[in-house]
């Protein structure tokens, strides 16, 4: 059996909606097979991995919640047990926040932490030894523009900023480690990024203003964040690594 006879599998956190199923359709195709999870969604996933088999994808589904302390154990060990191996992982799954200060408190921030930081640890240290067999290893986590435009339309996301920031944080210091192994570690950063059904911390008008503010005149579609995703994971960014790459039709440079 060649390389090329081999499915690429990769795992992404958080598909039943927005980026995360963005990413499931971008990557679906015939050479490669997708472990798609989600909390509690389980009938939107299902209904992206049906989209994902049409395009020849092998796809299996699990839910679990990812502030759960085995959660990233459950995860790869499904993907070992149906697959066979594991290649690459998607850290997805994530939520804003935009209470300002005097409206969180320190169990807040422990929280934050335990969905935007924890989960992209824990599945590094359980999926590392097996990217580590595959010649395509690969992590990408995404991280978020709040970290660095502070104030767009006079919102901020304090709990998202912090927990964000520390998963840049263990990223690069892990592509670092990681680098000599082959497997590459990068980051996405979206601007605001349309969500379906609307974006429970943004109000439409903020919406409406959030593109505004961007340089682009839009925010991003999910698709965006997904073709970022893609290239990171794309045997063409094999010497890419340790970088987060800002998808916001230029909101960061105002
Ligand atoms: N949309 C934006 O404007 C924007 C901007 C910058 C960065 N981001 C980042 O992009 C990522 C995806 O955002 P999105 O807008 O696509 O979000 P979304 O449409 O709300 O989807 C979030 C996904 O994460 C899952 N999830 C949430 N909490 C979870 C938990 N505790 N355990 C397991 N899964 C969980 C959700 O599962 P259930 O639905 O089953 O609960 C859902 O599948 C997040 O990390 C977010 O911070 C988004």
């Amino acid at each position: 059996m060649t390389q090329s006879d081999i499915k690429r599998v990769i795992l992404i956190t958080g598909t039943a909606s927005g980026i995360g199923a963005a990413c499931a359709r971008r990557l679906a195709s015939p050479e490669t097979a997708l472990v798609l999870t989600t909390r509690s969604n389980q009938a939107d996933m299902e209904t992206v991995a049906r989209e994902c088999r049409d395009m020849g994808a092998e796809v299996s589904t699990i839910t679990a919640d990812l502030t759960d302390p085995d959660a990233a154990k459950t995860l790869v060990d499904h993907a070992i047990q149906t697959h066979g191996r594991l290649d690459q992982i998607v850290s997805n799954a994530g939520r804003g926040d935009k209470r300002r200060f005097g409206a969180f408190d320190s169990n807040d921030l422990r929280q934050a932490f335990d969905l935007n930081t924890v989960p992209f640890l824990e599945l590094v240290n359980c999926a590392a030894p097996h990217l580590e067999r595959s010649d395509r290893g690969r992590i990408v986590f995404i991280s978020s523009f709040v970290t660095y435009n502070v104030g767009v339309n006079d919102t901020i996301f304090p709990l998202t900023a912090a927990s964000k920031a520390a998963t840049e944080g263990l990223a690069s210091t892990l592509a670092y480690q990681l680098a000599s192994s082959g497997i590459t570690v990068n980051g996405v950063a979206p601007g605001y990024t349309r969500k379906e059904g609307g974006h429970a911390a943004i109000s439409p008008e903020a919406w409406e203003a959030a593109a505004k503010a961007t340089p682009s005149g839009r925010i991003a579609e999910p698709a965006d964040i997904a073709a970022a995703v893609a290239f990171f994971l794309s045997a063409e960014a094999s010497h890419v690594t340790g970088q987060i790459l800002r998808v916001d039709g230029g909101l960061s440079l105002v």
